[in-house]
């Protein structure tokens, strides 16, 4: 993540099952850069330990609202005051009830009380508390006083029910966290994303595909939707988690593609075609297996429409980026691409590295040269790229 001042934030920890999940939260925030000081309810010293987050985030732990933590005694305002924001994860409905309240009778809801920074709550409970009146009562007013909920997600919970209420993953949560603190330039904006493969059935059973996992593509969608754009994916087949928040539109062929994309196309506001779109399908494709012979087979196949070529070539075209995943002379055989497809940046990458891998190295072409995104994870790169694509974006509109 870049950011251009280290950011701050206590973790607040409150008693449920789900404070196991905490201790993850904590390490991936740091990970990112974020500094975080935890403070813990009693109750949530029962699911986890002080010792566990003291160890993992290398500060002592406040804990109680009567250690001498503070000269002063004033933990409960010193400790938000050195905050950008408050992250109580998990939040139990009892926590929730208590901040829709403005109740302050231990440390963390006193700080919560006073806090003068921006507060981001990740609900943690079993799935009948979750839909209780009250308790969705109580999430209304939190959303009304400006608090961020984060979640929950619905699935198998602890109690062995299933259903709205168990907490986001840690990764999720570290993500939001992130998002969060950058700053949203493409907010009111419609950023138009295509990913993965294309398949093109020769029958029942067969087809021809690319080599593509989509998994650049998501992480585009993932960069995307953290600078406040409005996110429409569309999608070949893959078999990777819906990026939260964005519209997904799933497609199988480029056929189908090439539709989706000229539904949304017109108000985008950004095109990035990240799929592998199959060149060519077959012209006639058997509804029927076709049977194995020992004769050749011939299969006639019609050249696809180039999506992204038909989007940059619009009257009033969004701003197009393109990808292409070249196995030899990138540099060349990518600025060419670039030109012959006018547009004003296209992303490079070799085949090799990339097609199904988790990292990636990427070197991007526009009008001035180019420029390469060494070596690093898929999310990462995402996040480098759509910065790049923001001042270019921003340039274009001056
Ligand atoms: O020409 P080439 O297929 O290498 O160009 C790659 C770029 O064009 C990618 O951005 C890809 O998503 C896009 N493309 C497309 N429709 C096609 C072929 C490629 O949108 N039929």
């Amino acid at each position: 993540m870049e950011q251009e001042q280290t950011k701050r934030i206590v973790l607040g920890i409150t008693g449920g099952i789900a404070a196991y999940k905490a201790a993850e939260l904590l390490r991936l925030l740091m990970k990112q850069g974020i500094e975080v000081q935890v403070a813990m309810t009693e109750a949530a010293c029962h699911f986890i330990t002080p010792a566990t987050m003291q160890g993992l985030s290398g500060k002592p732990v406040f804990a109680g609202q009567w250690e001498a933590g503070a000269a002063n005694g004033m933990a409960h305002i010193n400790l938000s005051r050195a905050a950008d924001a408050i992250v109580i994860a998990p939040a139990t409905a009892d926590f929730i009830a208590k901040l829709a309240h403005g109740l302050a009778d231990d440390l963390l809801s006193a700080l919560c009380l006073a806090r003068n920074c921006p507060l981001l709550v990740a609900p943690a409970m079993n799935r009948e508390m979750w839909l209780n009146a009250a308790t969705q009562r109580n999430i209304a007013q939190l959303l009304a006083d400006g608090v961020r909920v984060l979640g929950p997600d619905s699935g198998v919970q602890a109690c062995g029910e299933e259903g709205m209420g168990r907490m986001l993953e840690a990764e999720d949560l570290a993500r939001d966290i992130a998002a969060f603190f950058q700053p949203k330039p493409f907010t009111g904006k419609k950023i138009l994303i295509t990913a993965g493969p294309t398949y093109e059935a020769i029958d029942a059973v067969r087809g021809i595909t690319n080599r593509s996992s989509g998994k650049m593509g998501y992480a585009i969608a993932q960069a995307a939707l953290e600078l406040g754009a409005e996110v429409v994916l569309v999608s070949g087949p893959t078999a990777l988690a819906r990026p939260r928040g964005a519209q997904v539109v799933d497609v199988v062929s480029a056929a189908q593609m090439f539709g989706a994309v000229k539904q949304h196309a017109g108000d985008c506001d950004v095109f990035i075609g990240v799929a592998a779109v199959a060149d060519y399908r077959v012209a006639q494709p058997s509804e029927q297996k076709i049977k194995k012979s020992s004769d050749a087979l011939t299969l006639e196949l019609l050249p696809n429409p180039d999506i992204l070529a038909y989007v940059a070539n619009l009257p009033d075209p969004p701003f197009c980026v393109g990808f292409a995943a070249e196995s030899e002379n990138l540099m060349e055989y990518a600025e060419q691409k670039r030109r012959a497809k006018k547009l004003p940046l296209l992303v490079g990458n070799l085949a090799q590295r990339a097609i199904g891998s988790d990292d990636n190295e990427l070197v991007l072409f526009d009008g001035s040269g180019s420029h390469v995104l060494p070596r690093a994870g898929k999310l990462a790169l995402a996040r480098q790229l759509m910065q790049h694509i923001t001042q270019r974006y921003e340039g274009a509109q001056k």
